[in-house]
């Protein structure tokens, strides 16, 4: 699903090898389940590892012994840990955009953490970075299986959540004053990137705190992972957006049904909300650059198409043709993203322009299901995997890693150093097969301003 990009990903120098706080001397709690597997294709050794390229060319690419070629360590429980549970005080944070299973992840962590492994302290810190911060004033919140029993059925955190940094060596004196042993980030690459320089100063204080992250992105743009939580139920609720739009455009004359979704950099909800609904005419996402003017350019095609079909349904991704908005001020958010411009603004005005150049009658609908895909409590799928997630950073702490996002990478869980994780971003490859999918199921031209017998893609799905 996610598209790292061709060939043999670039690590730009970063290592694979995972942190660890020391030696595991102390039998798992888990060991006697571990012990009674047997080897299985679904199973793997604690020092196996999932390699990164997962095709033959991309291997002989590589070249070298099998032995050498890059890859994740294999995630999972161990026979023997680093902490001891009795002993252990783990801290939880949601950091950032809410996210369709960040309460699922929490509780996902508190039950494994407790049931499993036996620890019996956990703190969770309010709205992001901010709950270590002592000027901020958030009390911490004890966490517990009582308190997270039912969580998982409401979107959101029950912790809060908030954008920007704090000063990572704060949150570190807030860690040792409260005596917290192994922290969870559950948050984006910045916050990720947060987590980084806290595991920094950890290690400069020469400290045994081991800090975990469990991916966070509704975009889906976090590299090296499958796919993120929350991005399905995400694009599934997307689809109700587009179903209403389709129904509008249908049912009037010249009827136009725009859609915006989010997805800042990366077009993966734009994508997969199209492809699930399978009956949208465009789909514009940031990855790829289009045209508006011109014979060939997109304002041409939505006129043709509404004559010669009578309606048409577009989806933008927010980040799309922000090369079409560049005269706008800059602004940015609290995390220090750029604020986008109103991609669905312009583009309504210039269909509406163009429609009225030509004397044509133009019924334009606007949806902006934007908060309503991500506030949603996460689907069954989802659910899955957010606990699953959760089972695997309690897993990567307990054995003493830090400075390590867990994640699913080839279907299998891996730990995947974070600096490795932030070191680039997962974007729809404008020469892959998902968004060649797209251009198959709209039949919209690969290449804006160009005719379309150069690049049609032929689509059944056209009238
Ligand atoms: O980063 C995830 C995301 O949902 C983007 O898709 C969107 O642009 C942004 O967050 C909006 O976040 P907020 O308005 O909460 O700052």
């Amino acid at each position: 699903m996610t598209q790292a990009g061709t060939g043999p990903p670039l690590l730009g120098g970063h290592d694979l090898k995972v942190k660890t706080l020391g030696p595991c001397r102390r039998d798992s709690p888990l060991a006697s389940l571990l012990r009674a597997r047997r080897r299985s294709l679904n199973s793997m050794e604690e020092s196996d590892r999932v390699l990164l390229d997962d095709t033959a060319a991309m291997i002989s690419a590589r070249g070298g012994a099998v032995e050498d070629l890059p890859g994740f360590e294999a995630g999972g429980p161990r026979q023997k840990i680093f902490f001891d549970p009795s002993k252990t005080r783990a801290g939880i944070v949601t950091c950032g955009g809410l996210c369709p299973g960040l309460n699922n992840v929490i509780r996902g962590l508190v039950m494994e953490l407790t049931l499993h492994y036996g620890v019996r302290r956990i703190i969770g810190f309010r709205n992001g970075y901010q709950g270590f911060i002592a000027r901020y004033g958030y009390p911490v919140l004890d966490l517990s299986p009582e308190v997270v029993r039912d969580i998982n059925e409401d979107g959101g955190t029950i912790l809060g959540s908030s954008r920007g940094q704090q000063d990572p060596e704060e949150i570190v004196d807030c860690l040792e004053q409260l005596g917290v042993n192994m922290l969870f980030v559950i948050g984006g690459d910045g916050s990720l990137r947060g987590a980084q320089k806290i595991a920094g100063v950890i290690a400069e204080r020469d400290l045994r705190i081991a800090v975990v992250g469990v991916p966070k992105t509704i975009d889906n743009d976090i590299a090296f992972i499958d796919h993120s939580f929350g991005f399905r139920t995400a694009f599934s609720r997307a689809t109700e957006s587009i179903r209403a739009a389709h129904i509008e455009a249908r049912s009037a004359p010249g009827g136009v049904g725009l859609v915006k979704l989010m997805g800042r950099h990366s077009g993966f909800i734009a994508s997969y909300a199209a492809l699930a609904k399978n009956d949208a005419d465009y789909v514009l996402i940031p990855e790829v650059p289009f045209e508006l003017d011109g014979e060939h350019g997109f304002l041409a095609h939505v006129r043709r198409t509404v004559q010669e079909r009578g309606y048409a349904v577009i989806i933008v991704a927010e980040g799309a043709g922000q090369e079409h908005l560049a005269g706008e001020p800059d602004a940015a958010d609290a995390s220090g993203n750029a604020r986008l411009r109103d991609i669905q603004r312009l583009l309504q005005q210039r269909i509406t322009a163009d429609f009225a150049l030509h004397g044509r009658e133009l019924n334009l609908k606007l949806l902006d299901p934007s908060y309503a895909i991500r506030s949603v409590p996460a689907n069954p799928y989802d659910s899955v995997y957010c606990v699953r997630l959760a089972h695997a950073a309690v897993h990567a702490a307990m054995a003493g890693r830090t400075e390590v996002m867990v994640g699913r990478w080839h279907g299998r869980f891996v730990h995947i150093p974070i600096p490795v994780a932030t070191s680039r971003r997962s974007t729809v490859d404008p020469d892959g097969d998902l968004w060649l999918s797209v251009l198959e199921a709209t039949g919209q031209p690969a290449h804006w301003g160009r005719p379309p017998e150069h690049d049609r893609v032929a689509s059944d799905e056209r009238w």
